[in-house]
């Protein structure tokens, strides 16, 4: 059965843990190939709310496999709360269906450390936003090749050796550069050895374990954190984070073929919305801006900010079409667009006297940009509902017709509420 991958196209919270618990039933196994817990994917079934920010997004479905690859950042003491969380619901959340590859490096304390304190050092302006989370910092050691891998916790010598060495430059930057102070080494080995021997059970070879549920005839589902324009590479640097988060990552990061890659889903918000700092070419200050705000409860899920709204835009997303190769998109949060008068598609920049179709590539080149508006008229039904395209007023199919027309790419799945069954 095909693969397939789910990635966001925008600056994150599109939707993908919904849609991600929903194309999760037909699969075999679920696989995180990057980011950590600075994701907040957010899963309604029968309306009840779960919030995962590690865990694969279809654990709630009994019986499939779970796997964090390598690509990932893990927090134990993450972890460790959501696996607890996730027991209280009755959901099994045993070494029999979750996996993590011994190759997953993880955050330690003083990675939260060095990100609050680089954070807190920046002018307003320069912040990034972070999450505060220490995802850029293990990233960092885990390219500087000092990083600690979730395999090290089966031992604990090693362990030991490398949190010294790690804190012997932390410290450094800690003291004299930030003017915080210095973490010791032991305290540090005591706030992690709790959950080592926890989460020891759990380590394993998710890349084998792939390719088994291949083999097995099974499906595998990618699930992709953040979004295309928060890229390392390719979004708007320096306001990104610190992982490959397009498609192409779904491979390294959990260790398969690109050619195990067959199905690719993009999930659009039907509007955008970016949470903390970096340009934002269509961000909205007016009435309407905050009508999607409060419509779609446009909340941060992870750290509670207000995520700041604006129109859709379509040179984002086409640079994420071209990126990401999808085979379909799946719009979600249409219902929050239902009572505007009308709705604007971004279709082009003005930069430097010049009309784009790709947002310029030049450092902060998007917070100069000037958005070329199209014009649709909205819609006033309910339609949180709509089972069918059949059941959508005509206007919202000629704004999906149009999302279609501008992308070049089908719009396979609607998404039209926040629960499981909310979607055709
Ligand atoms: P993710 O990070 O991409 O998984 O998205 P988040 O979970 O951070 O944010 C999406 C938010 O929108 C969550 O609160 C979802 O419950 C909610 N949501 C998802 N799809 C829809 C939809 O179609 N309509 C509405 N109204 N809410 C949705
Ligand atoms: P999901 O998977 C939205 C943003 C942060 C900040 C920047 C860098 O739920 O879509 P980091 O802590 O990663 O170093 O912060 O990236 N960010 C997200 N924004 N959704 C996310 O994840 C995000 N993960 C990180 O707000 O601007
Ligand atoms: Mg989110």
């Amino acid at each position: 059965m095909a693969n397939i991958v789910v990635f966001g196209s925008q600056w994150g919270d599109e939707g993908k843990g919904k849609i991600v618990d929903m194309l999760a039933e037909k699969a075999s196994a679920i696989v995180r190939f990057q980011g950590g817990n600075n994701a907040g994917h957010t899963l309604v079934v029968n309306g009840e709310q779960c919030i995962l920010h590690l865990i694969p997004s279809g654990v709630l479905h009994a019986g499939k496999k779970c796997l964090i690859g390598n690509g990932v950042v893990l927090d134990p003491a993450v972890f460790c709360e959501e696996l607890d969380a996730l027991a209280k619901r009755g959901i099994d959340v045993s070494s029999e269906r979750l996996m993590v590859s011994k190759k997953t490096h993880v955050i330690m304390p003083y990675h939260c450390a060095m990100d609050v304190a680089r954070e807190s050092a920046k002018s307003d302006g320069k912040k990034i936003g972070t999450t505060g989370r220490g995802i850029g910092p293990c990233y960092e050691d885990k390219m500087h090749r000092c990083g600690i891998r979730a395999g090290d916790f089966a031992n604990k010598e090693l362990l030991r050796e490398k949190i010294e060495k790690a804190l012997e430059e932390k410290n450094v930057l800690l003291k004299h550069l930030y003017g915080e102070d210095p973490i010791d080494a032991q305290a540090v080995y005591d706030k992690i050895e709790p959950y080592v021997d926890r989460l020891v059970p759990y380590l394993g070879d998710v890349s084998s374990a792939i390719q088994e549920a291949n083999e097995k005839g099974g499906m595998v589902l990618f699930e992709g954190a953040q979004g295309t324009h928060l890229d390392i590479d390719h979004g708007t640097y320096p306001f990104v984070t610190s992982s490959n988060t397009v498609t192409a990552n779904a491979a390294s990061g959990s260790g398969c073929s690109p050619r195990a890659l067959d199905r690719i889903v993009a999930i659009v918000k039907a509007y955008t919305t970016r949470v903390g700092g970096g340009p934002f070419a269509s961000e909205l200050f007016d009435e309407n801006g905050d009508y999607m705000q409060r419509q779609g409860g446009e909340f941060g899920a992870t750290t509670g900010r207000k995520r700041r709204c604006g129109w859709l835009d379509m040179v984002v997303l086409r640079e994420s079409v071209r990126l990401n190769g999808p085979t379909e998109l799946a719009i979600t949060k249409l219902d929050v667009l239902s009572g505007l008068k009308e709705l604007k598609i971004c279709v082009a920049y003005k930069y430097n006297g010049k009309e784009i179709l790709y947002p310029p590539q030049e450092q902060n080149g998007m917070a100069y940009v000037e958005p070329v508006y199209e014009t649709l008229p909205g819609w006033d039904d309910d339609i949180t509902g709509a089972q069918s395209w059949d059941d959508l007023p005509d206007n919202a199919r000629d704004y999906l017709k149009r999302i279609e027309e501008l992308s070049g790419v089908p719009v396979g799945l609607v998404s039209v509420g926040p629960d499981r069954a909310q979607t055709f």
